[in-house]
């Protein structure tokens, strides 16, 4: 049966990818490092039948139509070309958590969508060829094919063959580790980090700093990770993630992710910090939802401070979660 199901979950940059050096290929600019989620998930079943009369995808129950789909189908086209199965394509997929709202769906949905349409057509990956296909989907999401703690290596070959997620650490090496995602708001954001992204490289003076700096930060995130030295991770994350949206604000026109809760959220992790000593530091995707990282221990007053600010949608408590796996049970 040409037909499998896979689930994965979203992943929260620590050193954020923020800029193309080829469109077409997603190649990044610089490398980036992220912390997969456990609890959040997509999952994605595909069928390729010829029983159908063409690529069909729906997400959360909407059809995908247009120049939506046709970013679907280059992948299929991929998988097509190299598994030899030359039929349509049916594929349904669920997100349990807000799409398009900075939470890094698209990361979560382009790992499932590659591993279950490889799966489906017979093909056995092995993951840095996954993170390769899921990256030509989303560049975010070859980030979560493995669990743990992942660096996207940018690679140098033009033909982007090296441009692919490695696993620094696994769930196991800092199982304590937690981030907090305060829901300021699930709706659409106003633009896209793909064009948001690129809209930086093409206007923002601010970009080329940024590509130099990102290595420099990189290191000691990945130092600091792999010492499980949360006191030096947390200044570095929160130091780059305000450094993408520098970039942003930089660009012409500006890019403002942030809303007013946005601030009041950032403000009162770093009371937190200054006032009563704990350590927690916030992240800041193109969104306007901020994340928080901190030890289990302290994650429930973390929590328990965001709830009192008012207009807080919903908090979610995530710790290190695995990569893409296979499911026996299928949405359709
Ligand atoms: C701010 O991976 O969504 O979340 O590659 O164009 O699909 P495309 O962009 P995407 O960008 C994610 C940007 C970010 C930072 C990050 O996750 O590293």
């Amino acid at each position: 049966m040409n037909k499998a199901t896979a689930r994965a979950h979203p992943n929260i940059a620590l050193i954020k990818y923020w800029g193309k050096r080829d469109q077409a290929l997603f190649l990044p600019a610089t490398s980036s490092f992220s912390m997969t989620l456990d609890g959040l998930s997509a999952t994605t079943t595909v069928e390729f039948s010829e029983r159908f009369s063409a690529d069909q995808v729906e997400l959360d129950g909407r059809p995908i139509e247009g120049k939506a789909l046709l970013r679907f189908q280059m992948l299929f086209d991929r998988v097509r070309a190299l598994s030899g199965v030359d039929c349509p394509v049916r594929v349904a997929s669920t997100n349990d958590f807000p799409t398009a709202a900075g939470l890094a769906s698209s990361a979560a949905g382009g790992a499932a969508l590659a591993a279950a349409t490889s799966w489906a057509a017979g093909l056995d990956l092995g993951a840095h060829d996954l993170s390769r296909l899921s990256r030509q989907f989303s560049g975010s999401a070859c980030r979560s094919v493995e669990g743990g703690f992942c660096e996207w290596r940018r690679g140098e070959r033009p033909d982007g063959q090296d441009s692919f997620a490695v696993q620094v650490a696994p769930p196991a090496h800092w199982p304590s580790l937690r981030m907090v995602v305060a829901v300021c708001s699930g709706a659409e954001k106003p633009l896209s980090s793909r064009a948001a992204m690129q809209h930086s490289v093409e206007t923002s003076p601010f970009f080329a700093a940024w590509v130099d700096q990102v290595p420099r930060d990189l290191a000691l995130a990945k130092e600091a990770l792999l010492r499980r030295d949360l006191g030096a991770l947390g200044p570095i994350v929160e130091t780059n993630a305000c450094r993408i949206h520098a970039v942003a604000l930089g660009a012409h026109p500006p890019t403002f992710y942030m809303r007013p809760l946005t601030i009041e959220v950032i403000d009162a992790v770093q009371s937190l910090r200054r006032d009563e000593g704990v350590g927690a530091w916030f992240t800041l995707d193109a969104g306007p939802n901020p994340v928080v990282l901190c030890e289990e221990k302290d994650a429930p007053r973390v929590a328990a401070r965001l709830r009192r600010i008012e207009g807080v949608e919903r908090l979610v408590t995530a710790g290190p979660g695995e990569g893409v796996c296979r499911l026996d049970e299928h949405l359709f």
